[in-house]
């Protein structure tokens, strides 16, 4: 479930690498929503004969249950999410029924088909259940949550339920409960990408301004593609845990804006205005995971330093900026 966003790529990529046989759940929408997978079957074609796609929705229960009924995996990743903080003020009911009721939806299909073979599921909890208020820094699985917004509040109850399945019904559930993570397939209207497409933009001319909210609040930012490993490594483990998986570092939106516009030898304060409309009517100011947990019990430790993220997303912008600079100069000769 999630495929076709960040996570979904990255996932399957490693998945297909290590041989698994991919079915991924893909909404359907009046235009292909499938940019990333195509990249990904033009990445690794020896692989692409491995990776399928059926139709389903998180809120059609009965899409779900066939699905995973139909399907027997072994392994169940649900990415699936109306993921955007700052949305799901404008839209509480339906991210609560994608992210709640939605897991919900996945977890009773697992249960179901759990009574015939065994059957893993993981949760994409999130680092926002904890609600990053100041001095609750480092958070680690002992925390307790404290959502601040309509997204936080579906992913804990998810959590919840994800844990639920596990004691009672004696399903190996399990949530990861990741920091954020970014990579050049970050969708475009997350605070990183957007900072990275415009630092690019702006240094190649094609951009003046680039209008933000809070630029104040803190984040912990890792590498999505070392993340899904983290992933993968959850349902290897012997039993169900649930795990933060975070770098430990935190750094505000300033210092990203600090080393992708340095990286462009521009200085943001000249290009960004703070514009009401991107803050959120309550925020979540710090968050740093303690990733402990992660490197004793799964052996796993982030491989991508910031500045390697930063830059790896810069490249891949560049390079996009640059393609569409040179078709609006083709446009103007002809
Ligand atoms: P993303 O890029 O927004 O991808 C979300 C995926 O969910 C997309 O494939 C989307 O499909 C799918 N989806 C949304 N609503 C659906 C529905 N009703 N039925 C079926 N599929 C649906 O998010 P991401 O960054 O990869 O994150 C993956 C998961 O991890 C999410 O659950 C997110 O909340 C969670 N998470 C992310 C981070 C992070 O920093 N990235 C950190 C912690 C937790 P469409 O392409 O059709 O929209
Ligand atoms: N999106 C966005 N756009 N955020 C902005 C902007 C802006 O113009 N200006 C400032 N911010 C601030 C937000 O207020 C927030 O404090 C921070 O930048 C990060 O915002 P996002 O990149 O939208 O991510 P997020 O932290 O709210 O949520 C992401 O990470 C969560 C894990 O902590 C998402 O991927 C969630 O799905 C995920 O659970």
């Amino acid at each position: 479930m999630g495929i076709t966003g960040q996570d979904g790529y990255y996932l399957s990529r490693l998945l297909l690498q290590k041989g698994y046989e991919v079915h991924g759940i893909v909404r359907r929408s009046s235009v292909m929503n499938r940019v990333r997978i195509d990249q990904l079957k033009q990445e690794i074609p020896e692989h692409a004969n491995r990776l399928t796609m059926h139709y389903g929705d998180l809120t059609d229960n009965a899409s779900i249950l066939n699905r995973v009924l139909e399907l027997e995996p072994d392994e169940i990743y649900n990415l699936a999410a109306q993921s955007h903080v700052r949305v799901s003020f404008d839209m509480p009911m339906y991210t609560q029924q994608v992210n709640a009721d939605g897991a919900l939806n996945v977890l009773e299909a697992a249960r179901m088909l759990n009574r015939r073979k065994t059957v893993k599921v993981y949760q994409a909890s999130t680092s926002e259940m904890f609600g990053g208020l100041p001095g609750t820094v480092p958070q680690s699985e002992a925390t307790l949550f404290h959502p601040r917004s309509p997204y936080g509040c579906a992913k804990v109850a998810a959590f919840h339920h994800t844990v639920h399945y596990r004691e009672s019904h004696d399903l190996f559930s399990a949530n990861g409960i990741l920091f954020n993570h970014e990579s050049p397939l970050r969708g475009e209207n997350f605070v990183t990408r957007k900072i990275t497409l415009a630092a690019t933009r702006i240094a190649e001319g094609l951009q003046s301004v680039l209008k933000l909210g809070n630029t104040k609040a803190q984040r912990d930012w890792g590498y999505a593609g070392d993340y899904v490993e983290a992933m993968w490594l959850i349902l290897q483990h012997d039993t169900p845990e649930d795990i933060v998986i975070a770098t430990g570092v935190m750094r505000s939106i300033e210092d990203f804006l600090d080393a992708a516009f340095g990286a462009m030898e521009l200085n943001w304060q000249d290009y960004v205005q703070i514009d009401p409309d991107y803050f959120r009517p309550t925020e979540v100011h710090q968050l740093c995971g303690d990733p402990t947990k992660a490197r004793d019990l799964l052996g796993w430790r982030p491989k991508t330093s910031f500045e390697e993220l930063v830059r790896i997303m810069l490249e891949h912008d560049r390079e996009l900026a640059r393609r569409e600079k040179w078709i609006g100069e083709m446009a103007t000769k002809s």
